[in-house]
């Protein structure tokens, strides 16, 4: 008797999953191009901004990487993040040698990842509502290079955000940054210089404020 009904509420159990996380997470990845897969859980569609793979073929270029790992978590609609979101997440990879990579069981709610070389985000890391993460300035310091939409010249360095790091709502991590294991960045902060691991680092420019142990 006892073991009919655990049965039976396993089976339904496994019925909401598939209709409140499998099926829409089928779906929006269909949606935004990325291929399913059954451990992610994705909320409302994505924008991933990448050179097709036709077009690539027909006109003999590569396409940039977009790699993501297990047990992957993408908010992307209003009511999916306690917060809200201002966005959707938005994956800009921008030239045929340009990569994301993000590591296994990585959250991310509503942000901007953007890639001319590359952003590599490492395990168990969070990334809260409205953050941007860019490897590029996106225009020249130069005034008269920017007249003469030089964005050849643009200032680009890779960002890695190692293990375990939490990066709060709403923040900035500019190019060429590297923030370090289990490290937390505070709400709002914007993010110009490396970070070590395990410390809080919080404000504009964003500086150490306490170191963490455990
Ligand atoms: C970083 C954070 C986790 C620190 O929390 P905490 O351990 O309670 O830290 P404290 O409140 O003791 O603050 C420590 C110091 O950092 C400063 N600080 C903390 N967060 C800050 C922030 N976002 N910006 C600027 N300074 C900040 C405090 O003023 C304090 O400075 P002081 O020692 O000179 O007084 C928290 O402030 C935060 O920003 N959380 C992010 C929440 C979030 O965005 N969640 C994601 C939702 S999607």
């Amino acid at each position: 008797m006892f073991v009919d009904e655990n049965r039976n509420n396993m089976k339904f159990e496994r019925l909401l999953k598939c209709f409140t996380r499998d099926l829409p997470t089928r779906w929006y990845c269909y949606k935004s191009g990325l291929k399913y897969q059954r451990d992610w859980q994705i909320r409302g569609e994505v924008k991933i901004i990448k050179k097709s793979w036709l077009f690539c073929k027909l006109f003999r270029k590569k396409t940039g990487i977009l790699q993501i790992g297990k047990g992957f978590k993408c908010n992307n609609k209003i009511k999916s993040n306690t917060i809200g979101l201002i966005q959707p997440c938005v994956f800009n990879v921008l030239n045929p040698d340009s990569q994301i990579v993000i590591g296994n069981n990585v959250g991310i709610s509503g942000s901007t990842i953007c890639a001319v070389k590359s952003v590599t985000i490492g395990n168990n890391v969070l990334i809260g509502s409205g953050c941007i993460i860019t490897d590029t300035d996106a225009h020249p310091i130069s005034w008269k290079l920017r007249r003469e939409r030089r964005s050849d010249l643009k200032a680009v360095s890779p960002v890695v955000i190692q293990d375990d790091v939490f990066i709060g709502a709403r923040s900035i991590i500019l190019k060429g940054v590297t923030i370090g294991e289990r490290s937390v960045v505070g709400a709002g902060s914007v993010v110009i210089k490396d970070v070590p691991p395990d410390c809080i680092v919080a404000g504009n420019p964003a500086r150490v404020v306490r170191k963490l142990t455990l």
